[in-house]
């Protein structure tokens, strides 16, 4: 939603609100001091949220800063699993729930923290007996099930290094991952439930690690006979028979250095190849605890219910490693918000007394089109917090969000972050910072944010730019995986010793933060993150295309919608037919959350004299404004015959 539309709506933003009084007697932060004391000192500060981590030994400096490249908590020793786990278990938390599970077809577990605790240390055992060594990658490629955070739970235990892929990606994303984190395991499901659908998990997988150099796949049973997979003989392991044969003692959680790496995630940049986001232990702990008891205001008696996958970076931490380092109950849900029918979030919330509820901007657009009946059927006097993350909100779904869920009761929690960032960076405290709809408000304390111009001079109250983040924070990523160079240059490369997210912002008069979206060819479709050259290199592929040129266009409830234009080689007839082809080839190589809205044919696409392909253009016809400045295209007919095609596919 970079549009200059949202632009001259957040110019006209002024509504504020303070946090409701309810609120604020109760929040774990009250006083404003805070932000003052970590910019005073942000080492001292972050080494006294280290104090809330378990150490098997102390570390003996905080930070050690060779931009890029940053080390937290140097020589401390740790691990995620104790700290996410085993030590509730020593405490009065031993019997709390820490995951209360609610399957899709209304099946539902749960685990306490003991329970969880023994879960893990056979998953644990089960990993070493099938060769797995501190170090190694495993894949996950699991629907939403206790067995997907257990799984993590026991490679971070081992020291082995997770790398989880969305069950949602198609065989031929989860093989581009597993190749290129060379990864020896596979932990999946013969299938998975989707709206009462079953999605053939372990057949992607089957056609994904063949001729990868995983040895083994380890398989859970969830669906049963309707899944229709086999198990190959020697490769394949069945995860119940193997738990079940799996000794009953506690696994030793490995001693591993802070800077040892946690997990890899990949998210999409401006190339079509996949970035490995390396997070390591030490720092990321740190944050995503911080971030729980700041951001999120969580106290022992909580009840906290995050929508996002696992699969993602915010179930990563705010389902797996941030909630359960502080000892939360956790609600997990492994289905669609509309089914079996659109009140499934808030009956959930009704079901468990939720207290905190973090979802996207898009859920609650939808929730917003389908009206709030569905919402005031439900008894939702236990939330106290509210949050939202994965894009910009807009300010009437802000406020929507305030009144029809939050009643007016419950601080609306903004927060903008990043698979990089490993947790919040930009997000009010709810017990002190003044709201605003549509704005993240402030970097968090700990956390230094600019918006700067081309130049790298931070802009003047009122003005655009980059956001910036202009210091080491501990959760930040270290690298991206075998490809340090790319790391470097894509996010310390344009000013020296900063970072660069990729996104625009805003800074209004008050000196909130306005984040605008994108900058650069990644579009953001219903929170999910999507680069255009991997669209793009999917359409290619297809043996009718020519070109392709992908760009995001506004959408009332993605943000974002996916919208390409095509030339096809000579002799290609284009119709409906073939546009079909294409969305559903789109969705074999990717996975169903790149399969384009709309995709248009036409002879030529609009290029510089350099060959360049001008999006930008593309965007503004396919948003229906003015055509942008035109001077630097090789052939200006190009995008006016594009405009006439496009207005009249419109009427
Ligand atoms: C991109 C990161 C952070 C977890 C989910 C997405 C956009 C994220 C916000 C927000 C405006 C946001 C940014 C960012 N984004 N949160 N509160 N307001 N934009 O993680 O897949 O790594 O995507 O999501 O554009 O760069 P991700």
């Amino acid at each position: 939603m970079a549009s200059s539309d949202r632009f001259d709506t957040l110019l006209s933003e002024i509504r504020t609100f303070a946090p409701p009084s309810d609120f604020v007697a109760q929040a774990n932060f009250s006083d404003p001091g805070i932000y003052e004391i970590a910019a005073a000192d942000p080492e001292a500060y972050w080494a006294q949220q280290a104090g809330h981590i378990d150490w098997f030994s102390h570390y003996k400096t905080v930070l050690d800063w060779q931009p890029p490249h940053a080390k937290w908590f140097v020589d401390g020793k740790l691990n995620a699993t104790y700290n996410a786990v085993d030590r509730h278990r020593l405490t009065s938390r031993k019997n709390k729930a820490a995951i209360m599970w609610e399957g899709e077809p209304g099946d539902s577990r749960v685990l306490t923290y003991d329970m969880l605790g023994r879960e893990v240390d056979r998953a644990a055992h089960v990993l070493t007996s099938l060769g797995v060594k501190r170090g190694d990658r495993v894949a996950i490629y699991l629907p939403m099930i206790p067995e997907l955070p257990i799984a993590m739970l026991a490679c971070a235990k081992i020291g082995a290094i997770h790398t989880v892929v969305f069950a949602g990606f198609s065989s031929v994303a989860l093989k581009d991952r597993i190749e290129d984190a060379e990864a020896q395991l596979l932990i999946t499901a013969d299938a998975s439930w989707r709206r009462g659908s079953v999605v053939p998990l372990k057949n992607n997988a089957d056609l994904a690690v063949e001729g990868t150099s995983v040895q083994r796949v380890l398989v859970v049973n969830r669906v049963g006979a309707a899944a229709n997979s086999q198990m190959r003989e020697g490769r394949d392991v069945d995860w119940e028979t193997a738990m079940a044969a799996a000794p009953t003692s506690a696994f030793p959680a490995a001693v591993m250095d802070a800077e040892d790496v946690l997990y890899i995630l990949y998210t999409s940049g401006t190339t079509g190849k996949p970035k490995g986001i390396v997070h390591t232990t030490g720092g990321y702990m740190v944050g995503v605890n911080t971030s729980m008891r700041t951001v999120f205001d969580l106290k022992d008696d909580d009840v906290y219910f995050c929508t996002a996958d696992i699969g993602w970076v915010t179930g990563h931490t705010y389902i797996v490693y941030g909630p359960l380092s502080a000892g939360a109950t956790l609600v997990m849900y492994e289905g669609a918000p509309d089914f079996p029918d659109r009140e499934r979030y808030w009956r959930i919330i009704e079901k468990y007394g939720c207290t905190i509820f973090y979802t996207a901007p898009t859920s609650i657009r939808t929730f917003m089109k389908w009206g709030p009946q569905y919402v005031e059927k439900h008894d939702l006097r236990t939330l106290r917090w509210l949050g939202t993350v994965g894009e910009p909100i807009n300010p009437e779904a802000w406020m929507w969000y305030n009144e029809h869920v939050g009643k007016g009761r419950c601080p609306i929690v903004d927060t903008w972050w990043q698979t990089e960032t490993g947790c919040a960076m930009i997000a009010p405290l709810p017990g002190i910072t003044k709201t605003k709809p549509g704005s993240a408000t402030h970097p968090v304390p700990g956390v230094s944010a600019r918006v700067v111009d081309e130049a790298g001079e931070p802009v003047a109250l009122g003005q655009g730019g980059y956001l910036v983040l202009d210091k080491p924070w501990p959760s930040m990523l270290r690298t991206i995986w075998k490809d340090d160079e790319r790391f470097a240059k894509t996010y310390f490369g344009k000013y020296p010793g900063v970072y660069l997210p990729g996104d625009g912002a805003r800074l209004d008069g008050d000196g909130y933060i306005w984040i605008l979206g994108r900058v650069d060819d990644v579009i953001n479709v219903s929170g999910h993150r999507i680069g255009t050259m991997e669209v793009e290199s999917a359409l290619v592929d297809h043996q009718s295309v020519a070109e392709a040129a992908v760009i995001g266009r506004t959408h009332d409830v993605k943000g974002q919608a996916i919208t390409a234009f095509v030339t096809v080689k000579e002799g290609v007839t284009t119709g409906d037919e073939l546009v079909a082809e294409l969305k559903a080839h789109v969705v074999k190589l990717i996975g169903a959350m790149a399969r384009p809205e709309e995709i248009h044919f036409t002879a030529e696409l609009p290029k510089t004299r350099s060959a360049k392909i001008m999006r930008r253009l593309l965007r503004d016809i396919a948003e229906g404004r003015a055509i942008g400045d035109t001077t630097t295209l090789a052939d200006a007919n190009v995008i006016e015959a594009l405009k006439l095609q496009y207005q009249d596919r419109e009427q």
